[in-house]
């Protein structure tokens, strides 16, 4: 192995997912799937790890979701806690703990913590003029307020934090700020908060990044610290006036919470006393010890909080140690166009595994080969298919199949004895025993692509072994040659199943089942013990089919799918007319409606527009002339059920008398069509009211 850095523990955390919507894929690209692509691979080279996560309930977002729904705040997040926990068991992230911020763990451990720092003075508790929604009658903070960005002038910048440049702000900040609950134009109103001095973290925050970590944070995420701390940090209020989260636990809290991003990271320090409460262990080492090795998994929307505030929080705290590292992604993007959870521009996990149920792997395999872990990334439907058929299936999966069919058809399943080995062959295996050092320097780094881009190699390796060697051209003319061929290939197929693992733990165990290598324990390093990974005479099962062709078929309905979401977002945005004057009942119910059928229809002679129609109106048959000649072919309308207005006084057009109206709406693109019952079993003539 290369000079690892061998830390005692790893206290691996990734973001705690709001529960205010289900997770797509840029929560599995960003976070969770490198996160544990990390856990799975300490794990396998014997390390001692915590890796934790929970649900982030407390907050505007919540708020915002439950009054969007008409729902109570805890009905938003027990229906998401749960969908988001189910996933990410569907995925197999495998957490150590998934917790949740609402419980009454985290809500004493979040308490005492500002209560530490309460008492210790570690606080400015002020009463300064914060936004208030006169309209709302209530205080705005965080994503009830938007406006301008001071610094890079987006003007949806929410009153926490501009997510366009990353800035954290304070509200008052904002330029032209704006009500999200009314649209009102908020004054200013005096109250009292707490604030979290950032200032005085100033040369702490300098030393510990600035000079500390120049060199193994990744660019992205020191370049950002960078900037906010040379130009210079503010105190930052950490109680908000809001009814749903922590009461803030001091005297003068009544009536108000702690900030969400004061309680959500001390969910990690929750989590770990849940698991160690749940598994008789003790949690305290992985938070306080100095060797342990505390890595943060985010997004790079969370950086500040991550890299500046919490790590503050932690100094003014003094009993817990700082994130070694805090390798934070960029963001994915969906056919060109940014993931949105309220435009529903997404991949829903849980509907992903509706349209592909277990290709769990696949999904890990692409959204990591294509991590955007240096820039912005574009998920597309096309490289998912492509990453599965020619990757997965076609050098991964076609080599294991080879490998194991043949076996079972020359030997019945039983590993071969090798005879003299060739150059070719010793420098295969020589080749295959750097693997685990290579994908492991990789990952160390946090270069996932990078790793998983080897990982497909040890497959590479083993497909052109098999088809250079061409043992099925040889099995008759050299059966011992034959021998040594499959005995090196299956050391290869058994390599895969380890060093597979951490990425496509799903392949890897089907794989294990399929070598019969579980009573083995094969581990990581053992992929370049001298001894072989599986001995002659051992024997595997029948195979079966790691991954199948994704055929175009599907891929199609995948982006026919978002073509639909991109129509009804198209729909909603369209500018409606305002509402007219209001009407009376009365003079409503003057209008007789009625459901009736086109039974004729065709082209007023020398009109471009108009067409004559016959409509059955269950009353009688009449003639109705309608200007829609350029949006309909009479052959096809006839027939169609129509909503009629009867008793509209009848007008001449071009020589024939209309004796009606029939009710037309459009659609996103400007198309007419027909406002019919869309009921069958309503009969003609029946009463619109
Ligand atoms: N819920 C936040 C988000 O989705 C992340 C919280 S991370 C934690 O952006 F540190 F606060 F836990
Ligand atoms: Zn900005």
């Amino acid at each position: 192995m290369p000079a690892l850095s061998t830390p005692s523990r790893y206290t691996i955390t990734a973001a705690l997912p709001y529960t205010n919507g289900p997770i797509h894929i840029g929560h599995l690209a960003g976070v969770y799937v490198p996160a544990d692509i990390y856990s799975r691979f300490l794990r396998g080279v014997g390390r001692d790890v915590l890796f934790v996560c929970g649900s982030d309930e407390h907050g505007v977002a919540i708020s915002m979701k439950a009054k969007k729904e008409g729902i109570s705040p805890k009905e938003v997040i027990d229906k998401y806690h749960q969908m988001i926990d189910q996933s990410f068991q569907d995925f197999g992230i495998a957490f150590d703990h998934y917790s949740r911020t609402s419980g009454a763990t985290h809500h004493q451990t979040a308490a005492d913590f500002f209560q530490k720092l309460h008492s210790e003075e570690k606080f400015i508790a002020e009463t300064t003029p914060q936004l208030y929604d006169p309209e709302a009658q209530q205080f705005l903070a965080d994503r009830f307020v938007t406006g301008t960005c001071p610094k890079c002038s987006f003007e949806e910048a929410y009153g926490d934090q501009c997510e366009s440049c990353g800035t954290s702000l304070n509200a008052t900040e904002l330029i032209q700020p704006k009500s999200t609950l009314s649209g009102a134009t908020p004054i200013l109103k005096d109250t009292k908060h707490w604030f979290l001095p950032l200032d005085q973290y100033e040369d702490f925050l300098k030393e510990w990044i600035l000079e500390g970590h120049k060199k193994d944070w990744k660019p992205n995420v020191y370049g950002q610290c960078k900037s906010w701390i040379d130009d210079g940090l503010k105190p930052r209020a950490v109680t908000r006036d809001l009814d749903w989260g922590i009461p803030v636990p001091v005297e003068g809290g009544a009536g108000k919470v702690l900030y969400v991003w004061f309680d959500a990271p001390i969910g990690y320090i929750s989590a770990s006393k849940e698991w160690g409460e749940k598994n008789g262990k003790d949690w305290a080492p992985y938070w306080k010890d100095s060797d342990s090795k505390l890595v943060h998994f985010i997004g790079k929307d969370n950086i500040v909080f991550h890299c500046i505030i919490f790590p503050s929080m932690l100094k003014a705290h003094g009993d817990y140690i700082l994130p070694d590292n805090v390798p934070a992604n960029e963001f994915l993007n969906l056919e060109g166009q940014k993931l949105s959870t309220s435009k529903n521009w997404a991949v829903w996990l849980h509907e992903y595994l509706l349209d592909f149920p277990n290709l769990q792997d696949v999904l890990r395999y692409t959204l990591t080969a294509n991590a955007p872990e240096s820039k912005d990334n574009d998920f597309t439907w096309k490289d998912f298919q492509a990453r599965n058929n020619n990757e997965l299936v076609a050098i991964f999966g076609n080599f294991i199949n080879r490998a194991t069919v043949l076996t079972h058809k020359y030997y019945q399943g039983s590993v071969p004895a090798p005879n003299d080995l060739s150059t070719e062959d010793t420098l295969t295996l020589e080749k295959l025993k750097e693997f685990p050092d290579i994908i492991a320097a990789s990952i160390e780094k946090y270069r996932f692509r990078e790793a998983s881009t080897e990982l497909m190699n040890v497959a590479r390796l083993g497909n052109k072994y098999l088809a250079d060697q061409e043992p099925w051209k040889l099995i008759k003319t050299d059966p011992d040659r034959v021998q040594t061929i499959m005995y090196v290939g299956l050391q290869i197929a058994a390599a895969l199943s380890v060093l597979s693992k951490p990425f496509l733990p799903f392949t890897a165990s089907k794989l294990e089942t399929a070598l019969h290598t579980e009573a083995l324990h094969l581990s990581w390093n053992s992929v370049s013990d001298s001894k072989p990974l599986l001995a002659a005479g051992h024997v595997i099962s029948e195979p079966k089919l790691l991954f199948r062709k994704i055929e175009d078929a599907e891929i199609s309905a995948q982006l026919e799918k978002l073509e639909q979401t991109k129509k009804t977002n198209e729909k909603m945005n369209a500018t409606l007319a305002p509402q007219k004057e209001t009407t009376s009942f009365e003079d409503f119910s003057k209008l007789d409606l009625r459901t009736g059928t086109i039974i004729a229809a065709e082209k007023m002679p020398k009109a471009k527009k108009l067409l004559v129609l016959q409509v059955q109106t269950g009353l009688d048959i009449r003639t109705i002339v309608s200007g829609i000649a350029e949006h309909f072919n009479p052959e096809d309308i006839v027939g169609k059920q129509v909503t009629v207005l009867i008793n509209l006084a009848p007008r001449v057009l071009r020589g024939v008398e209309s004796q009606g109206m029939i009710l037309m709406t459009e659609d996103s693109q400007g198309s007419l069509v027909f406002v019919n019952p869309d009921q069958s079993g309503v009969a003609d003539g029946s009463v619109i009211s």
